[in-house]
């Protein structure tokens, strides 16, 4: 049986007046077509699923991503009841959409969307701050490791824990980074009795500060794995990853998982900020406003996506690359490749395999997964896939792209502080040059999300500034310059077999310290 995506499903890049929202909702009820116990894999080969299963699975099993069939919507009058919600309660109503009283009770999801957005070091958790020509900066970086991950990740991890303690199971997760995930997703796992965390980074293609996130955490059920020589940056350990999830005995055995944005979770809880930002800019509910979003593995601007599919009125999306540009590539003229990575100042987002545009590619294309199973083998075989005309009109509504050079991430960061006093990542640097050339192409404010504190790349904004400027440091960063660290190192070319040995050895010895005691 083909299950379409909800009928309510719209395609403009910005929902066309006249158009009759869905039936009037409750406050934080799922709409009407919504179901949590049915979610599907892109690839169309694996068993529906619930919510719950979806999200400890991480990965469907026919190597696709789950998405829920329908998804729930919001409306106009929703969005005036929530224009004056703080940050948590907005997520609580938000979530409440997905996460219906067959999850949960809402008890718990209130009390786990409070603690997971308690660990931030803003009172406002996310906070704006204005540019000029109607540009402004949403701070996605306020969390415990300074970057956008924690932002989902937190309440990602607490929701593992929450089904797990109840099943009274334990998982292992396996994390690959490029920067930032890796920190997020070690420091949400700490003194956690039902996961085993597993960091995968590139090193030497992170900064020393983001390697520190994760090599100086100590909690025993965290493990940082440092991989040498990866040509592809993390786009390598994705390979390794992924071909441990082939091997269905090692899942069994390791009860493996993933908490990257292949997970359902991490996109869903990203539609939240959307949504606040959206409310933080419109003037009133149904003014358009757009995003500048800078854009890797493309699981953050595919949760903005999914918002506007709920009923967000989101103008534009402003996809912003570095020279790594695939995803550009692919929305502007249909071919979607998979070239080798370029090393750039945003190391973060040097990615060229965008997991998520293929969830994209899912709700885009109504739920043909016969269409994105032949697109997907493809794209494995030969390394890139033709979208035909109709296909891509599809895909790309609504979206603008802009490639930003590292001179251009430079530039921007350094006008930015000399012209209004505020300092930026390298990755949101790419999101601002890329908000700043589209400025006059879409009405309306351009929110552009800030992913990152300057303080985890210190040595580009020097590059940019010749110097440090306070604002680019924070004192959990320097207090890690000193601290202990703790990781394995492996070659790239040998962690095929390493890596499965190894993480077999620690978790019998782990099983034999528990036992033991
Ligand atoms: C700082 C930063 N900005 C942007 C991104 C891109 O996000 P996504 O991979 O969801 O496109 C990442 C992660 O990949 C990141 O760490």
């Amino acid at each position: 049986m083909r299950v379409l995506v909800s009928e309510m499903v719209l395609t403009n890049s910005r929902r066309p007046s006249g158009t009759p929202m869905p039936e009037s909702l409750s406050n934080g009820q799922q709409g009407a077509d919504y179901d949590s116990t049915v979610f599907r894999s892109t690839l169309g080969l694996a068993p529906v699923v619930d919510f719950e299963t979806a999200v400890l699975a991480g990965l469907a099993p026919d190597g696709g991503l789950y998405v829920p069939a329908t998804l729930p919507q919001i409306t106009d009058s929703q969005l005036r009841q929530w224009q004056n919600h703080g940050y948590p309660e907005l997520a609580f109503e938000v979530l409440s959409l997905f996460i219906d009283d067959k999850v949960m009770p809402a008890a718990d999801l209130r009390s786990l969307v409070h603690s997971s957005f308690s660990t931030f070091g803003h009172p406002k958790v996310l906070p704006h701050h204005q540019l000029e020509d109607d540009c402004s900066v949403q701070e996605l970086f306020h969390g415990p490791t300074l970057s956008f991950k924690d932002v989902a990740m937190g309440f990602v991890v607490n929701l593992f824990d929450y089904f797990l303690t109840r099943r009274g199971e334990r998982r292992t997760l396996m994390v690959a980074t490029s920067g930032d995930t890796g920190p997020a997703a070690a420091h949400a796992s700490i003194g956690r009795q039902s996961i085993d965390t597993w960091l995968f980074f590139p090193r030497g293609l992170i900064t020393d500060e983001q390697m520190r996130q994760m090599t100086t955490v100590m909690s025993p059920n965290v493990h940082a794995v440092a991989v040498d020589n990866c040509h592809n940056g993390s786009d390598d350990l994705d390979v390794m990853i992924s071909s441990c999830f082939a091997d269905t005995e090692f899942v069994e055995e390791m009860q493996l998982s993933s908490v990257n944005s292949v997970n359902w979770a991490r996109v869903m809880t990203q539609t939240v900020h959307y949504v606040y930002g959206y409310l933080q800019h419109a003037k009133n509910v149904g003014d358009p406003v757009n995003f500048a979003v800078p854009s890797g593995a493309f699981g953050n601007v595919c949760a903005g996506a999914i918002a506007r599919r709920m009923g967000v009125p989101i103008g534009h999306f402003i996809v912003a690359n570095n020279a790594n540009t695939v995803l550009g590539e692919a929305l502007s003229s249909g071919t979607f490749a998979r070239p080798d990575i370029k090393n750039t100042l945003a190391s973060a987002i040097d990615i060229s395999v965008p997991m998520n545009f293929w969830r994209h590619l899912y709700f885009s294309l109504k739920g043909d997964t016969d269409r994105l199973r032949d697109a997907w083998q493809t794209y494995v075989a030969d390394g890139v896939v033709e979208f035909s005309v109709q296909e891509r009109a599809a895909f790309a509504d609504g979206f603008l792209t802009h490639a930003v050079t590292d001179d251009a991430i430079l530039e921007t960061t350094r006008e930015t502080w000399h012209d209004e006093n505020y300092l930026l990542d390298p990755h949101s640097a790419v999101a601002v040059a890329a908000a700043r050339h589209h400025r006059k192409s879409v009405e309306g404010p351009i929110v552009c999300l800030a992913t990152a504190h300057p303080a985890k790349f210190p040595e580009t904004i020097r590059l940019a500034l010749g110097a440090l400027p306070l604002a680019g440091a924070h004192p959990s960063l320097v207090e890690a310059q000193t601290a202990c660290q703790r990781m394995y190192i492996c070659d790239a070319a040998h962690m095929q077999q390493s890596i499965p040995e190894v993480m077999r050895q620690v978790m019998r010895a782990s099983v034999e310290t528990q036992r033991d005691r």
